[in-house]
């Protein structure tokens, strides 16, 4: 009992919880995916998985995402990266409803794959539909020799280590990196990204682990927000662009672990209904970092507090006009738009950690979760 315990003990690394000792791995990890692949100072993007098959991505009409979860909200933000940077069409598809659809999937469509695990019964099923109808295969996988890395006809590991915490936090930051990565080897090989965009975004990207150690440095004054809000029922997240998947993330990150009911929305849907759920108890974590849609958010942030919304904003350093009209701002390094999913999840992981703990949950495992879904 007691060398089991010790044992747990030294696999924490002196952390509480697997999950915040990977939210805290998190610019580790991100090094360790981009270690041999990218030489930023000599503008080099090297993936054996990609490289391997230039002709099949820069060839492809259209690229289709499968995941499930948390790996889902990954492929979308990668559907903002690769339209953007490389100019691809991109469908993000929830492996489960892909499966069971009988979709149009043509010869040069490339359907990437992305999984944690790389066990996910949905996900699989999907890559063997998309083989049988000719496509090619590319899989994003964190475990090694895994049945979906073995199973796609390329791919790229995320090398994140391994997530123990059934909340996934490294696994996902990591992904976006990966996908990012290929958008903008094949926006480079496309001519769709400038040779001076393409060496900015490689040195930026150098930078996104000191970033998010800056970001960490927000714990305590989270653990703060989190006071304040554990007992709530509900939760909105809203965010634009970029940061749409982010919020989609947050809020099932608050789900899994707090129980708490918490919805994501892209912010300019509120007006569609969602506004209506809105009044003095109800807390709305917003994304309004500078770039990116930043007066749109802030007008809805306006719209929010005149229906006496509480507002958790998570800015960027130095913001001042949020500042005013937020209940709490979490603020995060300012970086380049595409990359900004990067850093204004990690606030939104610490929250939901926090509150989950406060509220005595089983944080590494919640109920009724498994960490890989190797059912249907
Ligand atoms: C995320 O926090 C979840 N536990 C879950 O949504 C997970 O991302 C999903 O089951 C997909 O898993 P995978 O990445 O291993 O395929």
């Amino acid at each position: 009992q007691k060398l089991q315990l010790n044992l747990d003990q030294i696999e924490k690394a002196g952390y509480e919880h697997f999950m915040l000792k990977e939210i805290y791995e998190q610019p580790s990890a991100i090094k360790d995916t981009y270690r041999g692949r990218m030489l930023a100072d000599q503008g080099i993007i090297r993936m054996a998985g990609v490289d391997d098959n230039l002709e099949r991505f820069l060839n492809a009409k259209r690229i289709i995402v499968v995941a499930c979860g948390t790996s889902w909200h990954a492929g979308l933000v990668s559907e903002y990266i690769f339209e953007d940077l490389a100019r691809i069409p991109v469908e993000v598809e929830y492996a489960s409803e892909f499966r069971y659809r009988n979709p149009v999937i043509n010869k040069d469509d490339v359907v990437i794959a992305i999984s944690q695990s790389g066990e996910t019964a949905d996900t699989m099923a999907a890559i063997k539909l998309a083989k049988e109808n000719g496509a090619f295969v590319f899989g994003v996988c964190n475990v090694v020799g895994s049945s979906i890395s073995r199973e796609t006809h390329a791919g790229a590991y995320t090398h994140a280590g391994p997530e123990i915490g059934v909340a996934s936090t490294k696994a996902f930051t990591t992904q976006i990196t990966i996908l990012s990565l290929i958008a903008l080897k094949l926006g480079k090989a496309k001519g769709s990204i400038s040779n001076t965009d393409y060496h900015m975004y490689l040195n930026e990207m150098e930078l996104i682990p000191s970033k998010i150690e800056k970001a960490l440095e927000s714990n305590k004054h989270i653990i703060e927000v989190a006071k304040v809000y554990k007992n709530a029922k509900n939760c909105l997240y809203l965010g634009r662009g970029y940061n749409f998947p982010v919020a989609l993330e947050g809020a099932l990150k608050l789900k899994e672990i707090s129980y708490i009911h918490a919805e994501g929305y892209p912010a300019a849907e509120m007006k569609h209904g969602p506004i209506a759920l809105i009044d003095e108890q109800m807390p709305v974590v917003v994304i309004a970092t500078k770039k990116g849609h930043y007066e749109k958010v802030v007008s809805n942030i306006q719209e929010i507090k005149s229906r006496k919304g509480k507002i958790i904003a998570i800015v960027t350093e130095g913001d001042t006009s949020v500042k005013n009209m937020a209940d709490h701002v979490i603020e995060v390094p300012e970086t380049f738009e595409a990359l900004t999913p990067l850093l204004t999840t990690i606030p939104l992981q610490l929250f939901s950690y926090h509150i989950a703990v406060m509220l005595g949950k089983n944080v590494d495992q919640p109920r009724n979760l498994a960490k890989s879904v190797t059912v249907e």
